[in-house]
């Protein structure tokens, strides 16, 4: 492959549209896919696809990569928080539109990249602290999360020349975190007062910043075994994991 290559899911908004900016500043080629498109300048290559559609991702994936001879890169980014509220409050049909966007479109992704037979060197899924925290009212969204962290340990062994990881990035002030500063009720959810602490703070990097962190930690993830699920805090930032996690 003569230059980087990247496919980045969920590349239209927050982290996926940084992720995208920082690497086509060095250099490298996008091939991206979202819902709204990202619009971005540059040796990007864009589609439309609603990923929780699941026969629309491999002729999407079919059409957007259709000239690659591979990939150095591929980010499984795209995913929705639902609204934090008790879980028994939240319908199964909440529950699966999470899982379906977070979850089983990935799933969608990896069997259409697996069959692909190109080379692909390293595959990163993004996850959240919500796989392992369990905090009240994140359900839809923990559980898929922690769903995603074992659907790359399962895929890890389906990728024999590929190195897969589950990335939380850490906190990100994107749409998620508006939502999250500015919607439900802290008093009722405990865990949003370290968010809007943070915030208020001016310590939560936007998606600019979000994409240049999480593409410089990605040759780091290299040093784990395949499958591995890796919070950027540990690498980054030791006592700010160790703070939220014993918490
Ligand atoms: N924000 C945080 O603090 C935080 C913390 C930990 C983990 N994360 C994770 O980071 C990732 C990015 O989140 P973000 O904060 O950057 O949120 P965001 O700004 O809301 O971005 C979400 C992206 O996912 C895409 N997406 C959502 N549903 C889709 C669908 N059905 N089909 C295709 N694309 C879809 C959106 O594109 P379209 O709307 O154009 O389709 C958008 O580009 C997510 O996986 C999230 O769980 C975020």
């Amino acid at each position: 492959m003569a230059q980087t290559s990247m496919l980045i899911t969920g590349n239209s908004s927050g982290l996926g549209l940084g992720l995208s900016k920082a690497f086509l500043a060095q250099g490298g080629k996008v091939y991206g896919c979202s819902r709204r498109g990202c619009g971005l300048d540059g040796d990007c290559e864009d589609i439309r696809c609603d990923l929780s559609d699941f026969d629309a991702i491999p002729l999407a994936l079919e059409a957007l990569l259709s000239e690659a001879e591979g990939l150095d890169i591929a980010v499984l980014n795209a995913g929705m928080l639902g609204e934090i509220k008790p879980m028994h409050q939240t319908s199964v049909v909440e529950l699966q539109q999470i899982l379906d966007v977070n979850l089983l479109a990935n799933k969608v992704v990896l069997d259409w990249l697996c069959n692909w037979q190109r080379p692909i060197k390293q595959i990163v899924l993004i996850s959240s602290g919500a796989a392992v925290l369990g905090n009240k009212g994140w359900g839809g969204y923990a559980l898929s999360k922690a769903a995603l962290n074992m659907l790359t340990k399962l895929y890890s062994h389906e990728f024999p020349d590929t190195h897969l990881t589950a990335l939380a990035p850490g906190l990100i002030d994107s749409v998620m975190m508006e939502y999250l500063c500015t919607s439900p009720d802290p008093q009722e959810y405990p865990a949003l007062a370290r968010l809007h602490d943070a915030r208020n703070s001016g310590a939560i990097p936007d998606g600019d910043a979000a994409g240049e962190k999480v593409l410089a930690v990605i040759p780091e993830l290299l040093k784990y075994p395949s499958g591995s699920f890796i919070d950027i805090r540990q690498i980054n930032d030791p006592e700010e994991y160790a703070r939220v996690f014993s918490a």
